[in-house]
């Protein structure tokens, strides 16, 4: 049962919160509100102790927590993971400047701790193997052949000038055909209504930034993708209201993490009760980490949701096109013939998931809202992308008969067999685990907030980054998202020590 995995993590994982009797950076009561992710904007000396946090979460261990409950637990111990290891005040900075420089997040810290040592299979075989963060390694070979086609290598005095705010005209033109053919819109979708970014992270940034004021929210449901929270907060000082998703399929809900309407109306009521104002409503779909894909109905309920509540909708599709399983389709908000609110409705597609091509960094919008789009355009020119990516991008993206004929069907066949291995290793473990039937995404329990954690520093330790659900603001501990479109020699777990030391043979 679980209490094997708990006293093995409790008899092997490091103290998730070292003494810190006067830390200057202790976590604000705002961090241990249970809704409002704030881990940023109070002044350090207000705060209570990270050591009276961790003793609040010793005490409270003891009953399973509620949803609620484990919500404000998730908060602090991410505070207290954040207070463990930031930097003293300094005095060349601004207020905004000390807690920017100060700000720790979990995925922030796996990934630092990544990038200066990654696993290489001759060069650095004692480093770090990353099954943390979203990225796909399958398809190297086939975005090489490509990218290095000579097509790629054009230069024009446009693409080495200051181009348009919103991207090139012939890049925002491709962009709108592409969307439209895989989006599958009842109409030609307009270059004019697309924005070109640095990719989908500096989208999400300018959109809070121009919807929202200081101190305005966004509902989001959890767990989700969490270094939005960041996202929103870094420079506008958006906040995220979290509206909790039950692991348990209950009997009103089929599925476990069903989102319903009914969730996202108790949730506005909730951050309204708080004197929050309320702007928008972010989704996911398909959803990281969760692997759903929303149906037309849901969607078009959400959509509604959004209306009646005079809400924008951000609808991030950055994996559309990375399903593997032919048993489910996805269906664009794009696809939708009359949105019911299309001035509000905004929808965020990129090339880091489904053409693998996170360094790349470009991201793209879709909207009606001419307001929106001039005041993105003001920003546009902090997030642009260089004018040979652009063309690069723009070469890649109408290219129908390599994207459709070799590299997705190819990334897909290796996607689902990464997962394939990944799921029967994980079985052949007796763990007990949610595998999504696409996307890159599994899940595992273990017990309490404080132990994820332990285990997760555990697995760091290990040299294997993964992502806990606090990290997405999961609010039942437990959870930890696999990457699993990396090669296969990468993801044999049974060499990873902390498998075998922390899955019980049974939950
Ligand atoms: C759902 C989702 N949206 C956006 C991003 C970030 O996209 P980009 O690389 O375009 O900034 C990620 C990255 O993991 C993601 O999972």
């Amino acid at each position: 049962m679980l209490t094997g995995a708990l006293a093995a993590v409790g008899r092997a994982a490091p103290t998730t919160a070292p003494p810190a009797p006067a830390d200057p950076c202790a976590p604000s009561p705002a961090h241990l509100s249970a809704s409002v992710s704030s881990s940023l904007s109070q002044p350090p000396s207000e705060a209570p102790t990270a050591q009276t946090v961790s003793t609040q979460e010793t005490t409270a261990m003891s009953t399973p927590p509620t949803s609620d409950e484990a919500c404000k637990m998730s908060q602090s111990v991410l505070a207290t993971l954040m207070c463990a290891q930031a930097p003293g005040r300094s005095v060349y900075l601004s207020n905004r400047g000390n807690s920017l420089r100060q700000h720790r997040g979990i995925l922030q810290e796996g990934f630092a701790q990544y990038v200066v040592n990654k696993y290489h299979d001759t060069n650095n075989p004692d480093g770090i193997i990353n099954m943390g963060t979203s990225e796909n390694k399958l398809c190297y070979d086939l975005l090489y052949k490509r990218l290095t086609h000579p097509d790629m290598l054009h230069i024009d005095p446009s693409l080495l000038q200051y181009s348009d705010s919103r991207g090139h005209a012939f890049l925002r033109e491709v962009v709108a055909e592409f969307l439209s053919h895989y989006c599958c819109s009842p109409n030609p979708l307009k270059p004019d209504n697309v924005v070109v970014m640095n990719g989908c992270t500096s989208l999400f940034s300018c959109i809070a930034a121009v919807i929202c004021d200081p101190k305005d929210a966004i509902l989001i449901p959890t767990p989700f993708y969490g270094a939005i929270t960041e996202d929103l907060h870094l420079y506008s000082d958006v906040k995220l209201f979290h509206v909790p998703l039950d692991c348990e399929a209950d009997g009103k809900d089929s599925r476990a993490f069903h989102l319903t309407v009914g969730k996202l109306e108790e949730g506005l009521k909730r951050a309204k009760e708080e004197g929050l104002t309320v702007r928008a409503l972010i989704l996911m779909n398909p959803h990281n980490p969760l692997a759903e894909i929303y149906t037309p109905e849901e969607m078009f309920a959400f959509l509604e949701f959004c209306k009646r509540n005079e809400l924008h909708v951000i609808v991030d599709e950055v994996y559309m096109l990375t399903v593997f399983d032919k048993s489910v389709s996805f269906h664009s908000v794009l696809s939708v013939d009359s949105l019911p609110d299309p001035q509000r409705t905004h929808v965020m597609w990129g090339l880091s998931k489904d053409f693998a091509l996170s360094g790349i960094r470009v991201g793209t919008l879709y909207t009606e809202n001419k307001d929106l789009l001039e005041a993105l355009a003001q920003l546009g020119s902090f997030h642009s992308v260089p004018g040979s990516t652009q063309h690069q991008v723009a070469q890649l993206l109408q290219d129908r008969e390599w994207i459709d004929e070799q590299f997705l069907p190819e990334n897909r066949r290796r996607l689902k067999a990464a997962h394939s291995y990944l799921a029967q290793e994980l079985q052949s473990m007796d763990a007990r685990a949610v595998i999504s039937t696409l996307n890159f995404y599994i899940y595992l329990r273990e017990s309490s907030f404080e132990e994820e954690l332990a285990l997760w520093r555990s697995f760091l330790r290990h040299k294997v980054v993964l992502s806990c659900g606090q990290a997405f603001f999961c609010s039942t501990p437990g959870w930890f998202r696999f990457v699993f479109a990396d090669q296969q020699h990468h993801l044999q777990l049974g060499q990873f020590a902390p498998f075998n030391m922390y899955i019980p043979s049974t939950f």
